[in-house]
């Protein structure tokens, strides 16, 4: 199973909740129970030396009546003794006064006892099969001396069953704690890390990345800013990239047109060498005179220069033809705009597009449909001064589909229209234009049984329409290639 980012930052956020809880309700559900226990000895302590402070004199401890009556009267109201010996402390060994269990003795050693003769109280935490008890022994100060102990056994059992109620419902609580923040944190992670990615996502799911809306200014904000950065950065680059290959397109053909001409020039060039010949042959001996013959060797040498040139030129290799696939015209104008976006919005242009989502697809050669659609627009953007607009259209037209670029630019004056689909007609400087990006599309429209046309006002823009049958099963190679 794969995990998401968010899954492994709520696991993992919960795993440390889950561990750190527990430790520190163990812990602190530890400590309260040694501070209790601590508690309850210091009680019973307490409760024995005040006992042993009710034995006035020896008459009464060595009473086994009145201290029996005592013993019965105290554990009467007090459930939580177990058991209470008085016993004596004599010179030569402890003896049992009276006690709550006559069939049983607290098990203090004499060594206790010589430790309770010295005025100290001894206490134990023990553990039976009846459960956990503290049991104290105190000593009884008369005259000045220990003549006797308070010996007593508490039971643990209260504390010991509310411990653990305690301690249940203290894990319970830690538990749905814990559920809780798991709760929140996943709702937290959503909103903070889930959504950007998702835009993300979003944004990069597309054939062409879009942009990412910028809505914080946390990383994900600052990632979001870098990531548009370098969408921008690299359509620009793209575009500049396709202007540079039209270029050398237009630089290639106008190598083919030269060596198409070399062609025309070759036929002639051949028939004159030929009536050289027969011109020589027929020439009298006697008639050719030195300086005759020097001028037909000239002529001679530099026809055959001459047909070396133009053998050279008609070497040049044709393009092959790229194959005919289906095409989403609208999918491809899409994405020729975005090509061209930075450079609009640098000359402070702006682009409407109006696209079909429903035509029909073309079977079409792509790469030269996106070439005529980045010629016009790249042609309109040269046109249109800053704050105009530049407006792209697909539509159905019948059996046909229809691309419009429409522009607000400096249109074109009524002579020069006639003119602007022949090859090197331009009104840019050399290094901008070299006059063939029209010529090339209408060949390029031509070659897909299509029409090209232009309607322009001058002063008030251009709307260049370019129209290409659908049901065009074949695709001619453009003529120009
Ligand atoms: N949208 C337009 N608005 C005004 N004039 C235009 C427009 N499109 C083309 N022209 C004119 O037609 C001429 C020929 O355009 P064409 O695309 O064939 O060559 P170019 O743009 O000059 O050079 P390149 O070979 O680089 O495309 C341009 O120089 C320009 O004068
Ligand atoms: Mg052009």
């Amino acid at each position: 199973m794969r995990l998401g980012v968010r899954q492994k930052l709520v696991l993992l956020s919960l795993l440390i909740v889950v561990v750190v809880s527990f430790t520190f309700t163990a812990v602190q559900l530890d400590l309260t129970r040694t501070w209790r226990e601590e508690d309850l000895r210091d009680r019973a302590v307490i409760f024995a030396r005040e006992i042993a402070a009710t034995i006035g004199d020896h008459h009464e401890l060595e009473s086994h009546a009145l201290i029996d009556r005592k013993i019965h009267q105290i554990m009467a109201v007090r459930p939580s003794v177990l058991q209470l010996d008085i016993v004596r402390l004599p010179p030569g060994g402890g003896a049992v006064v009276a006690t709550s269990e006559p069939t049983h003795r607290l098990p203090f050693t004499t060594g206790d006892e010589a430790a309770v003769r010295n005025g100290v109280v001894i206490s134990r935490l023990l553990t039976d099969a009846g459960g956990r008890s503290w049991e104290v022994m105190a000593p009884i100060q008369l005259d000045g001396a220990v003549a006797g102990a308070v010996a007593a056994r508490f039971s643990l059992n209260r504390f010991d069953a509310r411990e653990a109620r305690s301690r249940t419902l203290a894990l319970w609580l830690t538990a749905v704690s814990v559920l809780v923040m798991g709760s929140l944190m996943t709702l937290a992670v959503h909103g903070v890390v889930n959504r950007p990615i998702e835009r993300f996502v979003r944004a990069m799911r597309g054939a062409e990345a879009e942009p990412v809306a910028v809505t914080s200014n946390d990383e994900f904000g600052v990632m979001a800013g870098r990531f548009n950065d370098m969408i921008a950065r690299a359509r620009e680059r793209l575009f500049a990239m396709q202007r540079d290959l039209s270029h050398a397109e237009r630089l290639a053909l106008s190598g083919r047109i030269v060596a198409e001409v070399a062609h025309e020039v070759g036929t002639p060039l051949h028939s004159v060498m030929g009536h050289l010949e027969l011109l020589r042959e027929d020439l009298p001996a006697a008639a050719v005179s030195e300086t005759i013959e020097r001028r037909l060797r000239v002529i001679e040498s530099q026809l055959g220069r001459l047909r070396e040139i133009i053998d050279r030129l008609l070497d040049l290799t044709r393009r092959s033809p790229q194959p005919a696939v289906p095409v989403d015209v609208t999918g491809l104008v899409q994405e020729t705009v975005e090509l061209v976006r930075p450079a609009l919005t640098a000359a402070r242009l702006e682009l409407s597009v109006e696209a079909d989502p429903a035509l029909p697809r073309l079977l079409a050669q792509r790469s030269e449909l996106q070439q005529v659609v980045l010629n016009l627009l790249t042609n309109a953007l040269d046109a249109t001064p800053p704050g105009g607009a530049i407006r792209v259209a697909t539509r159905a037209r019948g059996s046909e589909v229809e691309i419009e670029v429409t522009d607000t630019g400096c249109g074109i004056p009524g002579p020069e229209l006639k003119r602007v689909f022949d090859p090197f007609v331009t009104t840019k400087d050399p290094e901008r234009g070299t006059g063939l990006g029209l010529f090339i599309c209408a060949q390029i429209v031509h070659g897909h049984g299509g029409r090209i046309d232009v309607a322009s006002e001058e002063g008030r823009g251009s709307a260049f329409r370019v129209l290409l049958p659908v049901d065009r099963v074949a695709v001619h190679q453009a003529a120009h290639s």
